[in-house]
């Protein structure tokens, strides 16, 4: 299985990952050839990439963050959910493009508004068995996901960067040993995490004064009204904060350690929130959206690491990177020496001991296919290899 550019589509070639409609409606299903008709389909989704199996042997090795017969349905509830949240809460503020924070929040506090919040009841549209499915769904440590996060278009990016930010987070929490019930909680946190951009006006979004403001508008309309813990509240309201104490908008700092025990502070940063952060920092720079720039994975946690203790919680990024692979199964990759230099191939597994090593399998020679693919364990190999493409931006 590999990730491809859309425009390096053929017709013939068999999708390994499910697409779906902007309404979450499934487009193409796992396994189904592609046809001329179905590629533009596609395109005209906003899709710009999508996962196909190589030829030969059809075998999937990678393991989704989430897995798919959860991750659809939930997505599909979120997406009509946060389109309520715009269609009510946010017609009933009516934000305007010049609205300050203080002007934002008074909006957001006045009694029609808080009737619309709570005509939305948020812990039933939340709870129910999208929402079981979705947590049981995650994947645990012991399989961690190898397989990075599904391909989207601009109509879905709000949901599938909901739902990455929380499964992330979850496997974050687990590793710190964080109870089942924080666990969930801080799902359901993550989830509605940028919730406050679904009542601000387009307008707005378009510039940073605007984007700053959906953190507070987020915690305006989770911290009452709504039936969940202010906690889920506090991750829309913290999730911009920095570790060093230069985020917005409070200027929050971390706490020393995430343990239960140590995270409450006056001026401090909830640990869930830390959490949310560095899963958030990933998917961000990795989605391509809204700009249509996307880092690689290694790429992003190179520029991560560079912000532990800075922008991101040590102990929050620390377990994050035990969890994520930098080369991902169904990554394009060209060998760089040894017997195979110059063939290109795909990550074919990753090992959580040696997730810098991948192991990979070499497909073609000069653009033809090998007569054989040849699988290769680069931790018990010296051979050096690069993403493809990576030496060319
Ligand atoms: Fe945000
Ligand atoms: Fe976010």
């Amino acid at each position: 299985m590999r990730r491809i550019k859309l425009e390096d589509a053929v017709a013939g070639q068999r999708v390994a990952r499910a697409l779906y409609y902007p309404n979450g409606a499934a487009m193409l299903a796992s396994g189904a050839a592609l046809t001329p008709a179905a590629i533009q389909r596609l395109a005209q989704a906003g899709y710009r990439d999508l996962y196909v199996f190589d030829e030969g042997p059809e075998t999937d090795e990678g393991r989704d963050l989430v897995i798919e017969a959860a991750r659809a349905p939930m997505g599909r509830k979120l997406a009509a959910f946060f389109k309520s949240v715009r269609d009510t809460i946010g017609r009933a503020a009516g934000i305007e493009a010049t609205d300050d924070a203080a002007a934002a929040g008074e909006k957001l506090g006045r009694p029609e508004v808080r009737k619309a919040v709570k005509a939305l009841r948020f812990v039933e549209a939340m709870a129910g068995p999208e929402l079981d499915a979705f947590f049981d769904g995650i994947a645990l440590e012991k399989d961690a996901p190898m397989v990075t996060g599904m391909p989207r278009t601009e109509a879905s990016h709000h949901v599938d960067h909901a739902m990455n930010v929380a499964a992330r987070s979850v496997m974050v929490a687990r590793r710190l040993g964080w109870t089942p019930r924080e666990c969930r909680e801080l799902c359901v946190g993550a989830l509605l995490h940028d919730v406050g951009y679904h009542v601000l006006p387009e307008e707005a979004l378009k510039a940073a004064p605007g984007q700053q403001l959906h953190p507070a508008a987020g915690y305006h309309i989770l911290r009452s009204d709504t039936g969940l813990s202010l906690l889920c509240a506090h991750c829309a309201y913290q999730h911009h904060e920095r570790f060093d104490g230069r985020g917005f908008p409070r200027r929050l700092v971390g706490m020393p350690a995430l343990s239960p025990r140590d995270s409450v502070g006056p001026g401090s940063i909830h640990r869930y929130a830390s959490v949310i952060a560095v899963a958030d920092v990933f998917d961000l720079l990795t989605c391509g959206f809204p700009d249509g720039w996307a880092m690689r994975d290694d790429e992003a946690i190179g520029l991560m690491r560079k912000e532990t203790g800075k922008a991101l919680h040590p102990d929050a990024l620390r377990a994050f990177l035990a969890l994520t692979p930098p080369y991902p199964v169904g990554l394009e990759i060209e060998v760089l020496d040894g017997e195979w230099a110059g063939c290109t191939g795909v990550v074919s597994g990753v090992t959580a001991t040696g997730m810098e090593r991948p192991v990979i399998r070499v497909l073609r020679s000069g653009g033809a296919p090998l007569p054989k693919a040849v699988e290769m364990d680069l931790a018990k190999s010296e051979t050096g290899f690069r993403p493809r493409g990576a030496g060319e931006r």
